[in-house]
């Protein structure tokens, strides 16, 4: 077998909820080190996706493979998810100490004195005062809610960091500073992360590469500035024109004109045609290829050369 320099690599995973398909033939691959956003607007896939990768739910059909090896459906200490909402995610009854803890706990890591040091160290390295160690979680404000739960992946030593929508829940400012934290954390512990967000200009931010999705798949894939400067897919146009980039300062919800898919029964041929201006009889029909358009830069739209 061929080894390869993949951390990632996904292969035509398919996942549905009973009837509804919500990945549908998603490949992908990430570097050591990487950074991959995850763009579309609500409903496109990107959580199952990332849930997918977590180990939390099973594919129905393809591989994940870390570091060479299947994954799909087993969790991995090495890939951790940070949620949007990391209130619903921490057990309420538990004290932040013990919240940071359990991760060690469970891999029976070290003996009590070690995990206590361990616990001060990384609430240190994400900004959280060790005196704020017997607070429960309501006693904490969102950001410093997000910060912990931050924690309680790095306490783990991660090399993949899946964050889904971090700071959409927290205010402009604090939601910048937790950016610019995960900035400095990924260069400090040479993380590599997949980065869903609604928000493009936090994409270009934080990531070197986006993947754009539409009804489940990937429709364009390729370096941040190569896919925002020069669109490919009529989907990421629209997602741009409605999101002129950015002003950091502002935050919207990836919202475009036309309905959503129907999961249940998606158009036939390309699935965002109809919504599509430049829509024809082929793109009803046809299913288009994910073709490269330039240098890794890759999109699934027949009219994209
Ligand atoms: N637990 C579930 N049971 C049934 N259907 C689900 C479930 N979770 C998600 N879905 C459906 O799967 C599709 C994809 O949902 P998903 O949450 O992955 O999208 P998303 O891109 O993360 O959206 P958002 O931006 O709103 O977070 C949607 O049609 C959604 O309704
Ligand atoms: S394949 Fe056709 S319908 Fe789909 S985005 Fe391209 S031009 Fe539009
Ligand atoms: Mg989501």
């Amino acid at each position: 077998m061929m080894k390869s320099n993949n951390l990632l690599e996904v292969k035509n995973i398919v996942y549905a909820y009973g009837q509804v398909t919500a990945v549908d033939g998603v490949s992908f691959a990430l570097v050591d080190k990487d950074s991959l956003g995850l763009v579309g607007e609500s409903g496109s896939g990107k959580s199952t996706l990332g849930r997918c990768i977590a180990g939390l739910l099973k594919p129905q059909r393809g591989r994940i493979l870390y570091r060479g090896h299947v994954i799909n459906g087993q969790l991995h200490k090495e890939i951790q998810l940070v949620f949007q909402d990391s209130f619903a995610a921490l057990n309420p009854r538990m004290k932040v100490g013990s919240l940071v803890e359990e991760g060690l706990i469970i891999n029976r890591n070290g003996n009590k004195e070690e995990r206590r040091r361990k616990v001060r160290e990384v609430l240190q390295t994400v900004g959280i005062d060790p005196e704020l160690i017997s607070r429960f979680p309501h006693q904490l404000s969102g950001g410093q809610r997000q910060r912990v739960a931050l924690a309680r992946t790095l306490i783990l030593n991660p090399r993949l960091l899946i964050l889904d929508e971090p700071v959409s829940s927290l205010d402009v400012t604090t939601g910048m500073r937790l950016l610019s934290l995960l900035r400095d954390l990924k260069f400090k512990h040479n993380l590599a992360y997949i980065f869903i967000s609604h928000d493009l200009a936090v994409v270009r931010q934080i990531c070197r590469r986006v993947a754009v999705m539409y009804a489940g798949k990937i429709v364009e894939l390729g370096d941040v500035e190569a896919v925002f400067s020069r669109p490919a897919h009529f989907y990421t146009k629209l997602l741009l024109e409605a999101h002129p980039i950015p002003d950091p300062e502002q935050r919207k919800v990836i919202e475009i004109r036309g309905e959503a898919v129907d999961l249940l029964s998606p158009p036939s041929g390309c699935r965002f045609h109809p919504r599509c201006l430049a829509a024809d009889q082929r793109c009803r029909r046809v299913p288009p290829p994910f073709i490269k358009v330039a240098d890794n830069h890759k999109a699934a739209c027949h009219k994209a050369l």
